[in-house]
């Protein structure tokens, strides 16, 4: 990856590789065919609208549930799950929304499309646990030690679709979506309708260390014009 970076000569890129199951035998138990690696890099720009970031989106909650437990597994980024992703979006878009929300088979907020998602209440910070049916993204992950170090109470929590409604601040994080902040939800206002100050307070603290104008405290950058080796 350091390498597809590197000779394409990127400042700024999203990567994503790409492994399946390659040519081989016909059926469905894909054990003895081989695999095949690919590796894409492109300029991405914002994923969900230039204005979202300063901004904010506005976004429904999805006719669509999220990938229910035991079908398929909602943990791996694996290329089966994205036709729910894509049934999500492509209903919100025709519904002349940004992104939409899924709920789990249960009823509680999942996450969207391609983002994991964090509501805002009471100065503390929730996000829906891993059994949620939430891809464990590193946005994810990053925001919640951001909040820590920020010292932002932040927990993962069953969140109900109502709680959607009452947050002072919900967001997206996402390696595309960044922190996008969402002001309103399914046309209710979330907050003041804008990006609230805990979003735009972690918003700041990942930029500055994204676009490395602080030092990276947490071990996060890998530094793309280093000559590593790279296997053949
Ligand atoms: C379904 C879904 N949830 C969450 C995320 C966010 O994960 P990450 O922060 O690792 O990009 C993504 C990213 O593509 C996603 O597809």
């Amino acid at each position: 990856m350091l390498e597809l970076v590197r000779v394409n000569h990127m400042d700024s890129c999203y990567i994503r590789p790409i492994v399946i199951r390659g040519y081989g035998e016909m059926g469905v138990n894909p054990l003895k065919n081989p695999i095949d690696v690919y590796i894409a890099c492109w300029s991405w720009g914002k994923y969900l609208g230039e204005e979202a970031l300063a901004e904010g989106v506005d976004v429904c909650v999805s006719s669509w549930t999220r990938i229910a437990p035991n079908t398929l597994p909602a943990l791996a980024k694996a290329g089966a799950n994205y036709m729910n992703s894509q049934l999500i979006r492509m209903e919100a878009h025709a519904n002349g929304y940004a992104e939409g929300i899924a709920l789990d088979e249960a009823g509680y907020v999942s996450e969207g499309s391609g983002e994991n998602l964090f509501v805002v209440r009471d100065g503390k910070i929730l996000t829906p646990p891993l059994g949620a049916s939430v891809l464990p993204g590193i946005t994810r992950d990053t925001v919640l030690q951001l909040a820590e170090s920020l010292g932002i109470p932040a927990a993962e929590a069953i969140i109900p679709r109502e709680m959607l409604y009452i947050a002072d601040e919900v967001f997206f994080s996402g390696t595309a979506a960044e922190i996008t902040p969402i002001r309103s939800v399914d046309r209710i206002v979330v907050g003041k309708g804008a990006r609230g100050p805990i979003t735009e307070r972690l918003q700041k603290a990942f930029f500055e260390i994204v676009n490395g104008h602080l030092p990276d405290r947490f071990g996060w950058l890998t530094p793309v014009a280093k000559n590593v080796p790279v296997a053949v």
